[in-house]
């Protein structure tokens, strides 16, 4: 067992008695109290002493500053290590040019592209508790490539000194059920040497969008081209002047087809399985349905029609894979926002000592992984008290049933909003206006109908500060350079112009 929460040998802040209350998170957070839980036999949860986080991806960074929040309100804190495969937090913003396998032989992390921008508002994103206006001290523009995106994620925690939580280049091997608590093997990737610990708790923050969904098609062994799926994406550039095919018909197909694009590519054809994405695709894009067979570079459609290729992309999703957990802990789920066997969508239905952050499909991501993680710590702390098994049960059938008579992708964006509502109101999080954060992504879903390849040039203002976005400097279809320097940078005007109208070297490569 490890030491009790506050006994000698624990490395908890002293301060405040085990087993307090959420008016005493609220207190020490000064903000107005809410409604009171008093953890009862959630309440000798307080006496726990460690915990573990697998993963310091935005979901594993948000525990972190969770915990770091209560401690900085005088709260006593159990004892927090996070593992973190990688050299450096961030999971999918910290961008990594190796497809396959990692420095260290791990399987690639990072399923981001050099030139990714963000797919949805920033504003949609934003933390209640860490403003861009906070971070930036300046209005920014709605869209920001992955850089500064990554730049706002780790300003918040590094204003504190969560870093000392973490145990880098550590993969977490194997996790077992003991006497009410765990024992976690990991593996130091730099020493090489292998450890197994005891934990009370473990938080599994290890995301979902990274081992890829390979579907197999006839004939796919005959395609000459290039082939691969959009995991190993990196940049469009090598596409310029190609055919390509991008199999799929959600995100990463909309996102690598306009990106094809914009570098050039002579035609992309997007293949759906479903449903066609249908939005207004500007010559030289189109959806085809599914495809049946691939003959050589010749691909055969289910309408009959037929194509040559260049080069293809399997934008065919991802699967939850946790390979450090046996099958009775692993989630196993398609990619959906109510995923089943977990409790408010964070407490594993058969261990309540399992957490999960961020298993949901992802409208809402970090301010999403924020109420999840707070509920988590006072879950854990004693301060928002875990109903009966059967009362769980009950609360997940409810939410399930909501969840299937979700009718449209609108429907989808309220019911996480009403979600999050649910958490946030259960913790000190700081409360934020989700209807207008809902009415923000219908906004943006709007612009891409009316403009696919101008959508991320559109303003849109912060739910928490009331900050409208600047125009970017340079509109996205012709800014070439990704950088976060670049980005901050205020070009002068007959630069971007340039830019924008033709100049030799920064053009458009294309269009
Ligand atoms: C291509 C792509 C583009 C995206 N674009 C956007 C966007 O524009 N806007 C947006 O809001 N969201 C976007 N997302 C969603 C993205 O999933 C979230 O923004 C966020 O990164 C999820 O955070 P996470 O911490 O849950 O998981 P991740 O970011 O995946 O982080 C998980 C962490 O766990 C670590 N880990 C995994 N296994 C182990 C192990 N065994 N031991 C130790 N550590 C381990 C990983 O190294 C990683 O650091 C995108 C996702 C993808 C795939
Ligand atoms: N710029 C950006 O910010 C950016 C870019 C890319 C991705 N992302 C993010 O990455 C995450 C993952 O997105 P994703 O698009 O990779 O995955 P996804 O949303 O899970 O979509 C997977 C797609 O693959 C299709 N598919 C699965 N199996 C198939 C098969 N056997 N044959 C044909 N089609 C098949 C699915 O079709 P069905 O509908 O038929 O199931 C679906 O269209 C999202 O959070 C997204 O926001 C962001």
């Amino acid at each position: 067992m490890g030491a009790p929460f506050g006994a000698p040998g624990s490395t908890c802040h002293a301060a405040g008695a085990p087993g307090y209350t959420k008016r005493h998170v609220e207190a020490a957070h000064g903000t107005p109290p809410r409604r009171v839980t008093r953890g009862r036999k959630a309440g000798k949860a307080a006496l726990t002493a460690r915990i573990a986080i697998i993963g310091a991806g935005p979901s594993g960074m948000a525990q972190l500053r969770a915990f770091e929040s209560a401690a900085r309100g005088g709260l006593e804190i159990p004892e927090i290590v996070c593992f973190e495969k990688q050299d450096d937090w961030g999971g999918q913003w910290n961008y990594s040019w190796r497809t396959g396998m990692d420095g260290y032989g791990e399987p690639v992390h990072s399923s981001m592209y050099r030139n990714l921008w963000s797919n949805g508002p920033k504003e949609a994103l934003e933390f209640a508790d860490y403003t861009f206006d906070e971070h930036f001290g300046r209005p920014i523009s709605s869209y920001p490539p992955r850089a500064v995106l990554w730049d706002y994620i780790n300003g918040r925690v590094s204003k504190t000194d969560v870093r000392k939580w973490v145990r880098f280049a550590h993969a977490v091997r194997w996790v077992k059920e003991v006497d009410g608590g765990f024992e976690v093997t990991v593996e130091d990737l730099r020493a090489k040497t292998t450890t197994t610990e005891r934990f009370d708790r473990v938080v599994v923050a290890t995301g979902h969008f990274s081992v890829p969904n390979v579907p197999d098609f006839d004939g796919i062994e005959t395609f000459p081209g290039s082939l691969r799926h959009a995991h190993d994406f990196r940049g469009a550039e090598a596409l310029a002047g190609k055919d390509v095919l991008l199999v799929g018909a959600s995100y990463s197909a909309e996102d690598i087809g306009v990106q094809a694009f914009k570098m050039g590519a002579k035609s992309v054809t997007m293949s759906y399985r479903t449903a066609p994405m249908g939005l207004d695709w500007p010559d030289g894009m189109e959806e085809l349905p599914l495809l049946e067979r691939f003959e050589g570079e010749t691909v055969r459609f289910s309408n009959g029609q037929t194509r040559r290729f260049d080069a293809v992309i399997l934008c065919t999703g991802y699967l939850h894979k946790y390979p450090f957990l046996p099958a009775d802990l692993a989630l196993d789920s398609p990619n959906n926002v109510y995923p089943e066997r977990l409790y408010r969508g964070v407490v594993w239905e058969q261990n309540p000592h399992l957490y999960y952050l961020g298993a949901q499909d992802q409208w809402f991501t970090f301010n999403m992984f924020d109420a999840q993680a707070w509920y988590v710590r006072d879950l854990i702390l004693g301060a928002a008290e875990l109903p009966s098994a059967a009362e769980r049960l009950q609360h997940q059938g409810e939410w399930q049933a909501r969840f299937r008579a979700i009718g449209s992708s609108a429907d989808e964006v309220r019911f996480q909003a009403d979600y999050i509502r649910d958490l946030v109101g259960a913790t000190d999080y700081p409360e934020f206006d989700l209807d207008r954060v809902v009415d923000v992504f219908l906004a943006w879903k709007q612009d891409k109908k009316e403009n696919i390849l101008t959508y991320r040039d559109g303003v849109h203002t912060s739910v928490m500060t009331g900050t409208e976005s600047v125009v970017h400097h340079t509109p996205w279809l012709s800014e070439l350079d990704d950088s976060l320097e670049r980005y901050l940078s205020e070009p002068a005007e007959d630069e971007t112009a340039r830019i924008v109208h033709g100049g030799a070297s920064t053009e458009s490569a294309g269009h």
